[in-house]
């Protein structure tokens, strides 16, 4: 039986050093994209998916998230005072069923696969997805819907895969593949950062993942990997062969908006596509 996926932590402890000084005093996962703080997209993502049990990996100054998603009781009763019903309503969007959102502090930055087992407890033994916020992929349906949807056929592990141009491999973690059906690839092996020559494909791992709980096993042997941090991907690595592992090349644009540049196209992107800000963004375009 393929248990159903309830659960997703966010990891959002990172110091997000590329994004300095924004990030200094800000989490970089509160950047907004046009008018929405990233974070937001992805728990709205993560609803799509009907995911709705919902775990934020935190860190130091990183307390902002948890306003977001709480009753604002000020700005609430001033925006009822003067009518504005149509930001009352965006202001109280987030609010989700008391109890759906909890907080888990990672003391250090040890790395994703560290932030992920501070998140054991919460997981308990159920498959549970993650999402990076700062990976902001804009896709219809959600690729966290994309993703259950081929999980209730083939169970295990999945991890979303783009295709990038090889001298990009050493920035992800990059698939082994094996026998492919339509979207969907086998995976066979599982390497973190791999140099552009020794990369075993140019099938690069994204910021979505659905594990089971054994992976959290793996993690509680604490292996430093690349870039001297507690890396996911060589937990999950240790998985394949003893569960399905698969790679689904998702539908959709994923913008890194941990980079200046990612975050930037992300903005011009949607911008482009908006009904307030579209016409303004085709005459700036234009004369560029
Ligand atoms: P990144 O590789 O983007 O690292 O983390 P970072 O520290 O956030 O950003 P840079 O590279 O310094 O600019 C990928 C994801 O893992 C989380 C981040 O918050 C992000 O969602 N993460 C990373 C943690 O939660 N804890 C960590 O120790 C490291």
């Amino acid at each position: 039986m393929i248990e159903p996926i309830k659960k997703i932590v966010f990891p959002v402890a990172g110091l997000g050093t590329r994004f300095l000084p924004a990030t200094k005093a800000i989490p970089k996962e509160m950047l907004p994209v046009l008018d929405k703080p990233l974070i937001q997209y992805a728990v709205e993502e993560a609803l799509e998916a009907g995911i709705d049990q919902i775990m934020l990996v935190t860190g130091r100054n990183k307390q902002v998230m948890e306003d977001h998603f709480d009753h604002a009781f000020e700005l609430e009763k001033i925006l009822d005072e003067k009518g504005k019903s149509e930001a009352l309503a965006i202001s109280k969007s987030m609010l989700l069923p008391e109890g759906s959102i909890q907080y888990v502090r990672q003391m250090q930055p040890k790395g994703l696969g560290h932030a992920i087992w501070c998140a054991r407890h919460f997981v308990n033994g159920s498959p549970f997805a993650v999402a990076l916020p700062d990976d902001l992929i804009l896709g219809k349906p959600g690729t966290l819907k994309q993703m259950v949807e081929a999980y209730e056929k083939v169970g295990g592990n999945m991890v979303a895969t783009m295709d990038v141009a090889r001298e990009k491999t050493s920035s992800y973690g990059v698939i082994t593949p094996g026998k492919r059906s339509g979207k969907l690839i086998e995976i066979k092996g599982l390497v973190e950062k791999p140099a552009p020559e020794t990369a075993p494909s140019t099938e690069a791992v994204v910021g979505r993942y659905i594990l089971q709980s054994e992976v959290m096993e793996h993690l509680s042997a604490k292996q430093i990997g690349a870039g001297g941090e507690i890396q996911l991907t060589d937990a999950m690595a240790k998985l394949i062969g003893s569960q399905p592992f698969h790679a689904l090349n998702f539908d959709g644009e994923r913008f890194d908006c941990g980079s200046k540049v990612g975050w930037l196209m992300a903005n011009i992107s949607m911008a482009a596509q908006d009904p307030s800000t579209k016409s303004r963004i085709k005459e700036l375009t234009q004369n560029w």
